[in-house]
């Protein structure tokens, strides 16, 4: 992605192995500055994991891939690695299909720094199908609107909601987006709305809940990415994706999910089986570090949410346009 800093605009990915360390764009720190963290312990790749300092399911599946590469080039006990890898966060599944890509390919001994960039040259690969794929979707003087951050910054680069933007963007079509703030993190407004920016793509943030008030008014299609697709079609996404479906359906709007075949779970048949993550109280009782919350009131703060496969008019892939009931049987027929 391009991005615009004081030294000039820099040709950045969320993520990349510099010089014996894993280099990557610290997304606490932006929209308000564009700073840089490398890390040469993997155990600290994970950390940075835990702690947000990288975000979005297929950029944590890159992490996860550069955490492995650490770990062989330091020698550690590989099966250690990949369990504490893994444990940093719950719901993507791409932290758990890259941490056992890279797994497998190592045991083949392969070079770990050659194969940790091939699976990020991968996803890039990937986002770009979906970009061609999605684009078709998006019509001229269209109104758009996409919840947290499925941008470049959560992909390594091009993103995977925002590839049919980008591309149909590149093809001269107008078109306008609404972005959810996505409280608690605010990663529609602090990163999708950054990303957008950078890009020149008109668009506004809205308060998560104007979803259904903008919808009323003429929004033409909705795109999220996923953390995790169930085999039967039900995914795990950012909280409050649920509900734009369910408004989406009343206004009978096309809701469309944008992911790479490696955040598909086929292991888990029902969305009632994903993992939620579970969040602090302080992100929703604080902001900014000031306490908002009346004293003694507690919160409760799920950082994802399910939605049914029956709200999901397709999922944009790298293979195509998947209709959500019949997955299983196209990945069956690969
Ligand atoms: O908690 P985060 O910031 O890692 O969550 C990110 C999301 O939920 C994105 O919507 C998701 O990963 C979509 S895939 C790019």
């Amino acid at each position: 992605m391009k991005v615009k800093t004081e030294e000039g605009i820099r040709d950045l990915r969320a993520i990349w192995f510099d010089n014996g360390k894993v280099m990557m764009i610290d997304q606490r720190k932006l929209p308000h500055k564009v700073e840089t963290v490398g890390f040469d312990d993997y155990q600290d790749v994970a950390e940075a994991i835990r702690n947000m300092t990288i975000r979005g399911a297929p950029s944590i599946g890159a992490a996860a891939a550069y955490a492995m590469c650490l770990a062989v080039l330091s020698g550690a006990d590989l099966q250690k690695a990949s369990k504490l890898i893994k444990a940093a966060r719950p719901t993507a599944n791409d932290l758990f299909f890259a941490t056992d890509h890279m797994y497998s390919l190592m045991r083949e001994e392969c070079d770990p720094i050659e194969a940790a960039d091939g699976y990020a040259d991968m996803i890039i690969g990937k986002c770009k199908k979906i970009g061609e794929f999605g684009s078709g979707l998006i019509k001229d003087g269209m109104k758009i609107m996409t919840h947290c951050n499925a941008g470049a910054l959560a992909t390594v680069d091009v993103g995977t909601a925002l590839a049919p933007m980008r591309a149909a963007r590149d093809e001269g079509k107008k078109f306008f987006v609404y972005v959810s703030e996505t409280r608690p993190r605010l990663q529609g407004m602090q990163l999708t709305a950054w990303e957008l920016g950078q890009e020149g793509i008109d668009h506004a943030i809205i308060p998560d809940s104007a979803s259904a008030y903008y919808m009323g008014k003429g929004i033409g299609l909705v795109i999220t990415g996923a953390d995790r697709i169930a085999s039967n079609g039900d995914f795990a996404n950012k909280i409050g994706t649920f509900d734009k479906a369910i408004a989406a359906k009343y206004f009978g709007i096309p809701f469309y999910v944008a992911a790479p075949m490696s955040t598909f779970d086929f292991g888990t048949e029902t969305g009632k089986d994903i993992e939620i993550e579970q969040r602090s109280e302080g992100e929703i009782t604080e902001m900014a570090g000031v306490k908002i919350a009346p004293e003694g009131s507690p919160a409760v703060n799920p950082a994802f949410d399910v939605t049914p496969s029956d709200l999901v008019t397709g999922f944009i892939t790298e293979k195509g346009i998947l209709n959500p009931k019949n997955i299983r049987k196209v990945t069956a027929d690969e």
